[in-house]
């Protein structure tokens, strides 16, 4: 399956990582830097370094990461650097970023920065980032007291979302990509978010068809908004619904507590609590939202041990944020989202303490 909303293509498939002529065809250059983590490359790094053995004329090599979201930092991003130099790497080297959301985003500032800028491919492993992160062009790593804050605009040349590696991914690392795909539905597409709610229980068995479809229909979404803006001076920031307060809950648990789509799926729950707090959205709506969440078992609840002053403390780094005033993604319907200023210090309080 191929979509071509974006400026480049997003492939998805069965074994698209033994595909020959696809990693030919996006790799333009004559040597590749494959980038990936420790668990990933345990599985799929040999899959992939067998079907780059049958290029003529491309050399490659491999840097490969300690795994976790604790790792995504600058300093983290210095061995994929020392690999290149290494390696005599010039403008024509390609980046392939094997792995899940943290890989596919330190790989892709390594790319947006090395050289002052190279290419690079998404291979995405999870299916947070086969939904999500590998589209957009979206690269970071975190600052200590505020997530993704050091990062760049830097489209890949193409992703490959190889749905056979979706075989090994835990449980719970699934789960947290359903977060990303509920948050489609919840900002801009009623009738998806609905279609999430009947095929919940079948979407837990992990069904290859419904896992393909979910995945078309998120990169569809996501594509088709970044193509309208692609550097996130309007319509974009709707993506980062729940993410203020997910950021927040990342930052203050040091990166080592929910997995990121699990604080997303909080993050929701608390942006449409405060929704309802502002008269914009009912109390049914948010029940929806979330009992889909809890369908899907995810995370609705703030984790206890969380104060509501780091929580909030953490919030004022919040990359929306505008001349000192917090901009937030509320919701006014399931499937209607909007931006908006906010400075109800009182409510967000609320919030967060009614919420943990
Ligand atoms: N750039 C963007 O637009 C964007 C969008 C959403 C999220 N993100 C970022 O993505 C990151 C989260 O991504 P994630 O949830 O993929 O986390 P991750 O990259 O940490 O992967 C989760 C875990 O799954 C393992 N794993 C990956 N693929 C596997 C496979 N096929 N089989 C078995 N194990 C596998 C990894 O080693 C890791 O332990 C966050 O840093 C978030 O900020 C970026």
């Amino acid at each position: 399956m191929e979509l071509a909303q974006c400026a480049y293509d997003i492939h998805i498939g069965a074994g698209l990582l033994s595909d020959a002529a696809l990693l030919r065809a996006a790799i333009a250059g004559p040597q590749a830097m494959i980038v990936s983590d420790e668990q990933v490359a345990s599985r799929y790094l040999g899959r992939l370094q067998e079907t780059l053995a049958t290029l003529p004329g491309l050399s490659y090599d491999s840097v490969i990461l300690p795994v976790g979201e604790q790792h995504k930092t600058l300093s983290g991003l210095t061995p994929i650097y020392d690999a290149l130099i290494a390696s005599g790497a010039g403008r024509d080297v390609s980046l392939l970023a094997l792995g899940g959301g943290v890989v596919g985003d330190m790989c892709g500032l390594a790319a947006a920065t090395y050289l002052r800028g190279v290419d690079f491919v998404q291979l995405p492993t999870t299916l947070l980032a086969q939904v999500d992160a590998s589209v957009g062009g979206k690269t970071a790593v975190d600052h200590p007291v505020a997530k993704n804050m050091i990062g760049a605009f830097h489209q890949p040349r193409c992703v490959i979302a190889d749905v056979e590696t979706l075989s090994s991914l835990p449980l719970r690392e699934y789960r947290a990509g359903l977060a990303e795909v509920v948050k489609y539905g919840a900002l801009g597409d009623r009738e998806f978010f609905a279609w999430l709610e009947r095929h919940s229980a079948a979407l837990l068995r992990r069904e290859t068809a419904l896992q393909l479809e979910v995945i078309r229909r998120s990169c569809e979404h996501k594509s088709a908004i970044v193509a309208a803006d692609e550097r996130e001076s309007g319509q974009r920031a709707l993506l980062n619904f729940g993410h203020s307060f997910a950021h927040a809950i990342e930052a203050v648990e040091a990166y080592r507590g929910l997995r990121h789509g699990e604080a997303v799926a909080v993050g929701m729950v608390l942006a449409a609590r405060l929704s309802a707090h502002c008269g914009m959205l009912t109390d049914a709506d948010v029940s929806r939202l979330v009992a889909l969440l809890t369908a899907l078992g995810l995370p609705v609840r703030v984790p206890s041990e969380l104060s509501a002053d780091d929580l909030i403390a953490a919030m004022q780094h919040d990359k929306k944020r505008r001349a000192g005033q917090l901009h937030l993604v509320l919701l006014e319907a399931i499937g209607a989202a909007r931006l908006v200023e906010f400075n109800d210090a009182q409510a967000l309080r609320a919030v967060w303490e009614d919420n943990s």
